[in-house]
This record gives C-alpha cells, structure tokens and sequence, in this order.
C-alpha cells in the first residue's frame, strides 16, 4: 500500500492539536521537530508512517498516534459509552486532545455504565464494522453474577438459539453458557443488542447483579490494565481479535 503524506499543518488539525494558525505559530517558534530539525513551514508535506511518533515531537513531546489507532481500556463501573450524555463519560480517561480527532474515536460497540471490562476503541471504521458485524461471528465473552441460582436448563436454552427478547421480534443466535457455581457463569455471544446479556437471562427468569466482559474475539482483557487504564493495542492484539 502507498504510504499516505499529509500537510503537517492538517495532520496536526486532524489529531486534535490546534487551528492552523496555531499549529503555524507553533512551527514558528520550534514547537514542531522531525527527525531532529525544526519543522518552521507547517505547510510541508510529510509521509505519515507508522514510527512517527518516535521521529515527531510537539511542544517537546511524542506525536500522538496517526489515524488507524486501536485502544484498550479495561472500563470501570459507572462510565458511559458515549460522546454526549451527563456524567462519567470512557472518553474522559484519553487526552483532551484526543476528542478532536478526525476521524474521531468510538467505542467498538458499548459495554453498559454498570458492566465493566474489556472495551475497544478505535477510528478505523473498517475495523469497527468487522469487530460488531453479527455476520462475523466475533465472541464477546462476559462473566455474570447472578441474583438467583441457576436452574440448570439456561445453558441448552441459550445455545439452542431462537430466545426472542421482550420488545423485539428477531431471535437470538446460539450461545454458550459455561456455569461456573451456582450464582456464576460465562456467557459467548457473538451479537450486540441493547442489554443482551442482562436481559437474556431475565428471559429465563433471573437477574444480573454484575457483568464483566472479559475477552472480545481471541483478545482476553489484558492483565497489565487495571480499573480505568488503557493502552493502545499492539498489533498482534489487533490480530487476535479475529483469531
Ligand atoms: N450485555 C449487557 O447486558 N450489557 C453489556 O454491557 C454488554 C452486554
């Protein structure tokens, strides 16, 4: 593939750094080095790859990520999936900056305020699409706790497929339940409905206390990231994902 260039002065716009005239003002005054020179004309035209960051610095720090980025945050309870809604919001734990990027960053998907785990962010919406796509068949793996104790017919009804939620007409495809005590379980799904797995086992007559996502295709949430921390993932983490 050719490698893509950009006006330093629009790259630095798209990644959330300023107006023109800032990032223009900046040059001027040394704020932007590649490759250890002073970039003073910000309307030069660079060759975006992927080892920028570590030639680029601004304001005397790393470039941020060119577009193309996937992000890892092991969400906390209480945080919104969302760009607009009141409160909490994931997008709070990334950089101000961060929020003015185009493409902008989404949520691959949404986990609820009260579900934690392994939440995907990315821009590419390629990636997006392939990640959420029910026709794709990628797992989403959660670990629910549960108020009442299993009955013990949830897991043959849940992988018969066909379960239609309250409110909707389309049935559920397969899925798998792993019990793990009485009050525990590991549900696979491999679509994304509005509350799914809240109310796939309300269907069946029981209630989610507590739900956690821990793996989403082949990627497990990674041990190194605790409550409210995120990384950006590698690109054999990307890989697993469709593994
Ligand atoms: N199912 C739910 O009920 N909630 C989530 O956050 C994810 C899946």
């Amino acid at each position: 593939m050719k490698t893509p260039t950009a006006r330093v002065d629009k790259l630095l716009g798209s990644m959330g750094y300023g107006s023109r005239s800032e990032i223009a003002r900046l040059g001027k005054v040394g704020g932007i080095v590649l490759d250890g020179v002073d970039l003073t004309d910000v309307s030069k035209r660079i060759a975006v790859t992927p080892d920028l960051p570590s030639r680029m610095q601004v304001d005397g720090r790393p470039l941020d990520p060119p577009a193309g980025v996937v992000l890892i945050l092991n969400k906390p309870l209480g945080m919104t999936c969302s760009h607009k809604e009141d409160g909490d919001l994931v997008y709070d734990v990334l950089p101000d900056r961060w929020r003015r990027r185009d493409p902008a960053i989404s949520t691959i998907g949404r986990l609820d305020k009260q579900t934690s785990g392994l939440l995907l962010l990315t821009d590419d919406g390629d990636l997006l699409h392939r990640v959420i796509s029910p026709k794709r068949h990628v797992a989403k793996v959660y670990h629910a706790t549960l108020a009442r104790p299993l009955a013990g017919t949830e897991g043959d009804v849940f992988a018969a497929g066909g379960l239609v939620l309250e409110g909707e007409d389309k049935p559920l495809a397969p899925a798998e339940l792993e019990v793990l005590s009485p009050t525990e379980a590991r549900l696979t799904v491999t679509e994304g409905r509005y509350h799914m797995v809240r109310r796939m086992f309300a269907a069946v007559g029981n209630h989610v206390e507590a739900l956690h996502r821990e793996r989403v295709g082949g990627l497990v949430l990674p041990a190194d990231l605790g409550p409210g921390d995120w990384r950006l993932a590698t690109g054999a983490e990307v890989e697993a994902i469709f593994a």
